[in-house]
């Protein structure tokens, strides 16, 4: 359905305007669609256990009909409806990372509709902090399948603005609560499986999981170099967040990282650089974007979908970025670096001086 003018209503997290949640939740229980803040993108939200509502999510983002959405929880208690079994290991990570950007896979029970699962025995659902997320949800009927509200294949939204521009004229309403506080989607963790496994990291790391659990892996798919190695969860094979122009990221030595871009921006090219705050002032020509600070992981997080967003209105030809391979929120921000840059990666180190 074409909707001519998509409504954008600002809330307060302090003072929550209840007409808007009431109005949101209408629209839900109706079988419709609405985006949504969370702490760690923008949502799009429909009632996951109505399929017809949920085929509406792949029309409007143009999502291939396989790729699973996440169903959203406000509270605990509403978990046992929509799995067969909760493990044990679930219920511990439960009570550490919940609520909060961390998605885990169940198996699913009869109620949820193979339309929202893509089709699988299993449903990923994730009980989200932001509160005008779990009000929303709780008036939506409290289980809210949803993903990223972005055209497929682009950034995911971190401000309304962002979803605006891809939703405009899709979807009746947008809740504005500003910008997102973490910047990428939630970590994915797959507990039907043995050891329990990440299946996409995110702020939730692999050691805070290890933590919790003692034993847990990061899916090989996600790691190997061999690509007939696929990635577990069908999201993580696409091509994805990817700007128009193409992006190469530069790992090595810092200096000889910041040379190389240097010589590519002198170039006749119009080229993008994505750099910290550390490197800003090393940078002479191009377009230059700080992403953040090397002392503050999730200053990088939080700008990186926007940044990428921001390098198709500069209508840049090329877009060269320093790498950020850390242990804990670095492995999320790398992992979608290096999606969105379709795995192109220089090593600077590799290639010989010259004399
Ligand atoms: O932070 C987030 O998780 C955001 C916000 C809105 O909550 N949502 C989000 O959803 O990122 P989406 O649809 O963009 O990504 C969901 C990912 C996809 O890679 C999908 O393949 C995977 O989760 N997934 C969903 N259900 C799954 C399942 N049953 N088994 C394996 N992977 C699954
Ligand atoms: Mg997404």
């Amino acid at each position: 359905m074409n909707y001519l003018d998509t409504e954008i209503i600002k809330i307060d997290r302090k003072q929550m305007d209840i007409d808007a949640l009431e109005k949101a939740g209408n629209i839900l229980r109706g079988g419709g669609l609405v985006a949504f803040p969370t702490e760690t993108v923008y949502g799009l939200g429909a009632n996951g256990l109505d399929e017809e509502a949920a085929r509406k999510i792949y029309e409007a983002k143009g999502r291939p009909s396989d790729n699973p959405l996440i169903i959203h929880i406000a509270d605990l208690e509403d978990l046992d409806r929509i799995v067969e079994e909760v493990p044990e290991a679930a219920r511990r990570l439960a009570a550490a990372y919940w609520p909060g950007p961390l998605t885990m896979i169940f198996r699913k029970s009869a109620c949820v509709p193979y339309g929202t699962t893509g089709g699988l025995d299993t449903v990923a659902v994730r009980m989200p902090s932001d509160e005008i997320a779990r009000e929303m949800i709780r008036r939506g009927g409290g289980y809210i399948a949803a993903p990223s509200a972005n055209t497929s294949g682009r950034p995911s939204p971190t401000t309304a603005q962002h979803v605006y521009e891809d939703m405009d004229g899709k979807i009746p309403l947008i809740l504005d609560g500003g910008a997102v506080e973490i910047g990428l989607e939630s970590s994915i963790v797959d507990l039907t499986t043995g050891i329990p496994t990440i299946l996409r990291p995110g702020y939730v790391s692999l050691e805070m999981v290890q933590e919790v659990l003692g034993r847990a892996e990061m899916d090989r798919g996600l790691i190997s170099e061999d690509s007939s190695v696929k990635p577990k969860a069908p999201g993580m094979k696409y091509r994805h967040y990817a700007p128009k122009a193409r992006l190469k990221i530069v790992e090595g030595p810092m200096e000889r990282v910041i040379s190389y871009i240097n010589d590519r921006a002198d170039s006749s090219k119009r080229v993008g650089i994505i750099c910290t705050e550390e490197t800003l002032q090393k940078y002479a020509c191009g377009t230059i974007k700080c992403i953040g600070s090397r002392q503050d992981e999730l200053s990088i997080a939080s700008h990186l979908f926007a940044v990428l967003r921001e390098f198709d209105e500069d209508g840049v030809e090329e877009i060269y970025s320093e790498s950020f391979d850390t242990p804990q929120l670095g492995q999320a921000i790398m992992n979608r670096l290096l999606k969105a840059a379709g795995h192109q990666r220089i090593d600077v180190s590799e290639i010989e001086e010259e004399l």
